[in-house]
């Protein structure tokens, strides 16, 4: 029987979340947790899914009913990324995909994003479609554009690319996103989770709302936060973690004026700065989901044990990982 395995990273957000989506800049790193998608054949059904990680099992779908109708949430990306292949690429064998995860998708480490890439990929190889990491972004971004309205398609850069990206989205629907890759070694950060997760749809809208409020005062904000994404660029190939330290304040700053931060982001930023981090900001959509903190290592164990008693818990991850990879076919 056929089958194919295909892993992808997750990522975390370093500066220029929120403005990305309006056309400007931001800066991304893959991370080392991983999440696996494996395409098999498929006798019973045209479509069937498990994702154990999402409580998904035992999940099918003909021919007629795929990507119809409103799907569960779990299933949303994976279906509608498979329904949009097969309008480029029909194809008559029916698959079985099985979705495993390393890491929470509730830590905003861009889980849904890195299983649609997994996936695309892992169906490129099954039917022997040969997709090139333009075609792996452009299927992935039309999926997440479907399901969830609004997005950079930042996480997906990471998720193809790997590393440490400059990223600016796509300027319309089909042209190609900026991608500069940022060769740099692995950076000292802490990782703290809130506990909490973000509704991404939700804060975009909300900076959306306050930008048609006073578009020249948010315009401005996102000016700011352009300047700080190109200086921390520098300083990245520099490996100044002191001046970026300074950089993620800033950064966070303007976040704060965006509305988006949230009293236990605060709460585990302002505990990690009092421990000695050289900065601190929220990474993502915000609301909740998880802190970075950038460290010297003499500082590493304080603060780590500071974020903690503060109500977060750390998440080990390396970051500048691998992007989209086959691990295995049968
Ligand atoms: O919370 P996440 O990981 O989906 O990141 C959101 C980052 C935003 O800039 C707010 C949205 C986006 O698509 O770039």
């Amino acid at each position: 029987m056929k089958r194919v395995k295909v892993s992808a990273p997750g990522k975390l957000m370093l500066f220029g979340e929120h403005s990305v989506v309006f056309g400007y800049p931001c800066i991304v790193t893959a991370v080392d947790l991983r999440l696996s998608v494996t395409v098999e054949e498929n006798a019973e059904y045209f479509f069937s899914l498990e994702a154990p990680d999402l409580a998904l099992n035992d999940y099918h779908r003909s021919r007629q009913e795929l990507g119809q109708g409103d799907l569960p949430k779990a299933a949303s990306f994976l279906e509608t990324c498979f329904s949009l292949f097969l309008k480029r690429y029909p194809q008559e064998q029916g698959i079985k995909v099985f979705s495993q995860n390393e890491f929470a998708a509730s830590y905003g480490l861009g889980s849904s994003s890195a299983s649609t890439v997994a996936l695309v990929r892992a169906l490129g190889e099954f039917y022997g479609v040969n997709l090139s990491k333009e075609d792996l972004f452009d299927l992935s971004y039309q999926t997440v554009l479907q399901v969830q309205g609004v997005a950079s398609g930042f996480d997906l850069a990471a998720a193809i690319w790997g590393g440490t990206l400059y990223y600016v989205m796509p300027s319309a629907a089909g042209e190609k996103p900026i991608v500069q890759p940022i060769l740099i070694q692995e950076l000292p950060l802490l990782v703290g989770y809130t506990g909490i997760k973000a509704d991404t749809s939700i804060l975009i809208r909300k900076v959306q709302a306050l930008r048609s409020e006073d578009p020249a005062q948010i315009n401005d904000i996102f000016r700011q936060i352009t300047d700080l994404v190109e200086q921390a660029k520098q300083n990245l190939v520099l490996g100044d973690f002191a001046k970026l330290g300074e950089l993620m304040n800033q950064n966070q700053k303007l976040l704060r004026q965006l509305q988006v931060s949230s009293s236990e982001l605060e709460n585990l930023i302002e505990a990690s700065l009092a421990a000695g981090a050289y900065g601190s900001k929220l990474s993502g959509a915000g609301g909740g989901d998880c802190m970075l903190a950038m460290v010297g290592q003499s500082q590493k164990i304080a603060t780590a044990q500071a974020i903690e008693q503060a109500g977060g818990k750390i998440i080990e991850v390396k970051t500048n990982a691998g992007g989209v990879r086959l691990e295995k076919t049968l």
